[in-house]
């Protein structure tokens, strides 16, 4: 045998640097939810160290990262070993990676495979799921691969989750044994990550950097009653207990996944060969981002199970798959300057002012920079080059700066501190990161207060945006929310760009806001932690402003989902802004009452007199329009199943108030048999 060729000094400390970097990033990306790199970067750094290794194998150590993954696990979870472990999946950007994969199987299997399936990789955190007699038992991170961290109270929130499982279709579907362990993705989808990520923001606290970081925080999470008001999902892909074999092929599996009740996703695809392989690859990115939910690409799996285990694994990936990532949506510019931006709440936050850029189709020319403590993580200043992406956001995020090309003069970029707008000092509270102007004079502040009060699910004053709030105030001709209702047409009349038709539409559409419901108009005031939802609760609960005025602590808190911390901020800010709300009350604002709920007459519709609880996703109506129809002929919607439920109408993808419903009994309506009622009652 010839002995290796020797490494040379340069190449041993480059990978020592490799691999000290990588595992900085492990931990950074899978402890601690924050990672400072873009993943293409990571795999970059990977690929580096790899490359390196096959030239020089004495480089490969069993404990160099690119032969083990990166832990999850988290002090405070206690951990099990995982039934199989749960390795990885070998990673390409290359389709010509893919052919090589589609080779070297022809070669391992002596013929060429019969299918592939292709699904959607899902941004989100891999969970085991332990069944014990058709009930869910233990949930399980990935932890390092061998051992996982007990996470099952915060997975028992997931809706998406079965709770139950069939056990006799169990049986009949994967054999005769008592334990069954499914696997999957944890996620959330953009659309629920971009509102809980505001509101957190809102509430001063860290945002997350995309809904990957949400969902792997969120499973971390101690407290299990915020984890349920997290907005996590499942997609089921694997039974990893009895084994894939069970089944003979991976789309039974699949099929039988969703045939016990779990989650699957319908971007899913058998192909017969390469061609019809690559054609499903470029269905999927070219819908990509139209999807609800993020994915870095997808998972290739040869469809034929009962190879899987003779064609082995590495130590870190299974033979029988590969994942192809889709290259991430990203540009190169400029930040002209970072200015610091006052919201509504008074939360100062740094914004990055770039040279424009087209990205994904849009032209982009601002990315959030979060607050002081990212602008610092990332380093950003002005006149540095960045590399900005568009993550689960719709902001783009600046993922890194080039370092090469920043220039010398560039200093750090620090948040004033006074505030931009008002000049009052800024101030930070204990435990948050965000930095506030807290005078409740403050311009910025009640221009962001006016757009909100003006925007669609609040006092939906059409029209009303940016240019023309920034145009009144400069003009003087508002100052808070209450000068709304005291615009005139005349004054209007004279503006540039104004004339009588258009100041007379505006005077009437601020007008007709006033018969906008309570629970909108409590929204419009744009509290902190209250979104619409909680102002539904509140509007419901107290049944005018008057009393949600005069409620106390204990009785905010009794309001169903309404919880100490929203019952504070509520309580606070009624308080902080009495004159405004005074003033507001005095203008005949605030004075609607929740209207009184129709005379019921039991049996006049098939809703009359009844609580109905909905859940799932419906695909014809919006939850909205669902529910107000069902209030209009009678009926009354809770919020989760109990003994006094009448009904619950569950869509796809129901969860755990299905389960609950069987539990109990309750009559349960698919969507079809919804819509037939709806239909028959007229509605
Ligand atoms: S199959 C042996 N299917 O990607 C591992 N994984 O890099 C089998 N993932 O840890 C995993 N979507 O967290 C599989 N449709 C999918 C997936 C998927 C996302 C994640 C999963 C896994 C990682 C592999």
């Amino acid at each position: 045998m010839t002995p290796p060729t020797p490494v040379p000094d340069d190449v041993r400390l480059r990978a020592q640097e490799l691999a000290g970097e990588i595992r900085r990033h492990n931990e950074l990306y899978y402890k601690r939810a924050t990672p400072r790199i873009s993943d293409a970067a990571y795999d970059a750094l990977v690929a580096e160290l790899a490359l390196l290794q096959e030239r020089y194998p004495q480089l490969r150590e069993e404990t160099s990262p690119t032969e083990t993954v990166g832990s999850d696990l988290t002090e405070g979870f206690p951990s099990l070993f995982h039934s199989v472990p749960m390795i990885s999946l070998s990673n390409t950007y290359e389709r010509a990676e893919v052919e090589a994969f589609h080779t070297r199987l022809t070669r391992l299997l002596g013929h060429e495979p019969h299918a592939y399936v292709m699904e959607p990789k899902i941004d989100g955190v891999a969970a085991a799921l332990r069944y014990v007699g058709g009930a869910l038992d233990v949930g399980l991170t990935r932890g390092d691969g061998r051992r996982g961290d007990v996470v099952t109270e915060n997975l028992r929130t997931v809706s998406d989750i079965p709770k139950t499982v069939d056990a006799r279709r169990l049986r009949v579907l994967c054999g005769p044994a008592d334990f069954h362990e499914m696997r999957g993705e944890v996620y959330m989808p953009v659309a629920e990550f971009q509102r809980f990520n505001a509101a957190r923001e809102e509430g001063g606290l860290v945002a997350f950097a995309n809904p990957r970081n949400a969902t792997a925080g969120t499973l971390k999470t101690l407290d299990t009653s915020e984890v349920a008001r997290r907005p996590l999902r499942f997609w089921a892909y694997s039974i990893a207990v009895p084994g894939p074999a069970a089944l003979r092929s991976h789309w039974a599996v699949l099929d039988a996944l969703a045939e016990l009740g779990f989650p699957v996703c319908d971007r899913r695809r058998r192909v017969a060969d390469l061609p019809e392989l690559f054609a499903a690859l470029d269905e999927l990115e070219a819908a990509r981002d139209g999807l609800p939910f993020q994915i870095d690409g997808a998972v290739v799996k040869l469809d034929d199970t009962t190879v899987w285990d003779e064609l082995g694994a590495t130590s870190k990936s299974p033979r029988y798959a590969i994942a192809f990532k889709f290259a991430p949506e990203q540009a190169v510019t400029v930040v002209e300057s970072i200015a610091a931006s006052v919201g509504r709440t008074g939360v100062v936050t740094p914004v990055a002012n770039l040279r424009a850029v087209e990205l994904a189709g849009t032209t982009v020319a601002r990315a959030t920079l979060h607050n002081q403590d990212e602008v610092d993580r990332k380093d950003v200043r002005e006149g540095d080059t960045v590399i900005i992406e568009k993550g689960g956001d719709v902001i783009p995020k600046v993922v890194e700066v080039v370092a090469a090309r920043r220039s010398k003069g560039a200093r750090p970029y620090h948040l004033p501190a006074e505030c931009p707008s008002c000049g009052s000092a800024l101030v930070r509270r204990e435990g948050e990161v965000a930095i506030r102007c807290v005078n409740p004079d403050c311009p910025a502040q009640q221009r962001g207060r006016i757009l909100h009060w003006a925007a669609r699910d609040a006092m939906d004053i059409e029209g009303l945006g940016e240019r023309w709030v920034d145009l009144f105030l400069q003009q003087g001709l508002l100052r808070g929310i209450p000068d709304l209702y005291r615009l005139r047409r005349e004054p209007l009349a004279q503006l540039p760009g104004w004339g009588e038709k258009s100041a007379d539409n505006l005077v009437r559409r601020v007008e007709a806001s006033r018969q906008r419901p309570l629970e909108n108009q409590i929204f419009a005031l744009g509290m902190r932690h209250v979104g619409i939802a909680a102002a539904r609760q509140l509007a419901a609960h107290f049944g005018s402003f008057t009393a949600l005025r005069a409620a106390g602590l204990e009785q905010l808190e009794a309001v169903e989902e309404v919880g100490p911390v929203v019952a504070a901020s509520v309580r606070e800010e009624l308080d902080r802004r009495t004159p405004v709300l005074d003033e507001l009350q005095e203008l005949g604002l605030l004075a609607t009452t929740r209207a009184p709920k129709p005379v019921v007459v039991p049996g006049a519709t098939p809703f009359a007199g009844k609580t109905i609880v909905l859940t799932g996703t419906l695909s014809k109506l919006e939850r909205r329009a669902a529910r107000q129809r069902i209030e209009a002929m009678g009926g009354t919607i809770a919020v989760s199943v109990s003994k006094k439920t009448d009904l619950v109408i569950a869509g796809e993808q129901a969860g755990s108030k299905l389960d609950k419903a069987r539990e109990l009994g309750v009559e349960v309506w698919d969507e079809e048999r919804f819509l037939r009622a709806l239909q028959e009652a007229g509605s």
